[in-house]
């Protein structure tokens, strides 16, 4: 079995501290456009906090932001990323090799470029040990074997053996997940680790997750668009819409009493969807008016005013502060506003 994980640095109470983070990507006409504005949270130690929100709200930015490896064009901003104490903006691209992979693990949205395709399952989850750690051929072969046995149970063996191609898309995503526990990280990023699975394959991952969660004292980030994935599995929600966080809060609070118009809109388009208790759940399929923001927008209001049932004259002027609704549960809506 896989090391019980022990954090590098105990005392602290945040693995992860991000603050007033902003992304732009310049796009080739010399405009930039934001990603992502002022962007705020942090994370616990062994806590999953789950990543919401529709196609283009800059989820991929953050995760890509998180770990330093934002594509041509893009550039942080402003802002700080706290990482086990250090400061990963201020880190040598040396630091940040030994983080990516060591201490921070990442699931990348696109699984069939992640796996090279003509090497072994087994020697690409060796590869990324041999990377960062010091072992010996033997100790190589054992760490890798109990590796893909913490995710494959009763058939790693032959998995190690398989090239990427002889793998059902579930068993790509098992070995990508022992890639990135590879070196008993403290924080994994998950983006849409299960978007491309059947249902049923989508559970099973999102169990192996609770299992390492438990086994491992994992902290994860798992971005996904769909709510339903998160229920019983993060313990915090970041609702984010057009790169602001619109309502952070206790997974429960935000998906079974969300505050932000646009939270509870999201979950009404769920084809039975969270934020009704079972018994009065209606064969309704809702979608939220409007059209999805323009990035390249650089007015003063809300980003949500025009598709907003809710809105008031305020939010087509300013921008709404984040404002406490509960312990923990932070809303950006002036709605809120005192
Ligand atoms: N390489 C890039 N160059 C320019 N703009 C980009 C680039 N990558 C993303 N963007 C823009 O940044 C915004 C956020 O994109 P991002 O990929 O982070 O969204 P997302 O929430 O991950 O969406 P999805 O659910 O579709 O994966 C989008 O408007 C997108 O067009
Ligand atoms: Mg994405």
């Amino acid at each position: 079995m896989v090391e019980k994980y022990s954090p590098m640095v105990q005392t602290m109470t945040s693995l992860l501290e991000v603050e007033n983070l902003r992304v732009s990507y310049s796009a080739r006409t010399g405009e930039v456009c934001p990603a992502l504005s002022g962007v705020d949270f942090d994370l616990g130690y062994g806590e999953i906090l789950g990543v919401l929100g529709e196609s283009g709200s800059g989820k991929s930015t953050l995760a890509a932001a998180l770990l330093r490896l934002l594509p041509a064009g893009g550039k942080i901003q402003q802002g700080s990323i706290l990482f086990e104490g250090r400061n990963l903006l201020r880190a040598s691209p040396q630091e940040l090799r030994k983080i990516r992979g060591g201490r921070i693990g990442l699931i990348s949205q696109e699984p069939s470029c992640s796996l090279h395709p003509t090497l072994p399952a087994g020697q690409q989850v060796s590869d990324v040990l041999a990377a960062h750690e010091n072992l010996d051929r033997r100790a190589l072969r054992q760490k890798t074997g109990h590796l893909l046995a913490s995710v494959f149970p009763g058939d790693s063996e032959r998995i190690s053996r398989s090239y990427p191609h002889e793998l059902s898309g579930g068993q790509r995503q098992r070995v990508l997940i022992a890639q990135a526990i590879a070196c008993a990280p403290s924080l994994v990023v998950a983006d849409e680790p299960t978007a491309s699975l059947d249902p049923t394959t989508q559970q099973e991952i999102l169990q192996l997750f609770r299992t390492l969660r438990q086994k491992l004292g994992l902290a994860m980030i798992l971005i996904t668009h769909n709510p339903a994935l998160l229920a019983g599995l993060a313990d915090r929600i970041l609702v984010l819409y057009a790169g602001r966080i619109a309502e952070i809060g206790p997974s429960a609070q935000v998906l079974y009493s969300p505050q932000h118009p646009y939270t509870a809109a999201l979950l009404r388009c769920l084809p039975s969807h969270l934020a009704e208790p079972p018994s009065t759940r209606k064969a309704r399929l809702h979608v939220i008016q409007g059209e999805a923001p323009d990035l390249s927008w650089h007015g003063n209001g809300c980003q949500f005013e025009p598709r907003c049932t809710e809105r008031m004259e305020v939010c087509k002027r300013d921008e709404p502060p984040a404002a406490a609704v509960s312990e923990l549960h932070e809303v950006s809506c002036f709605k809120f506003a005192g």
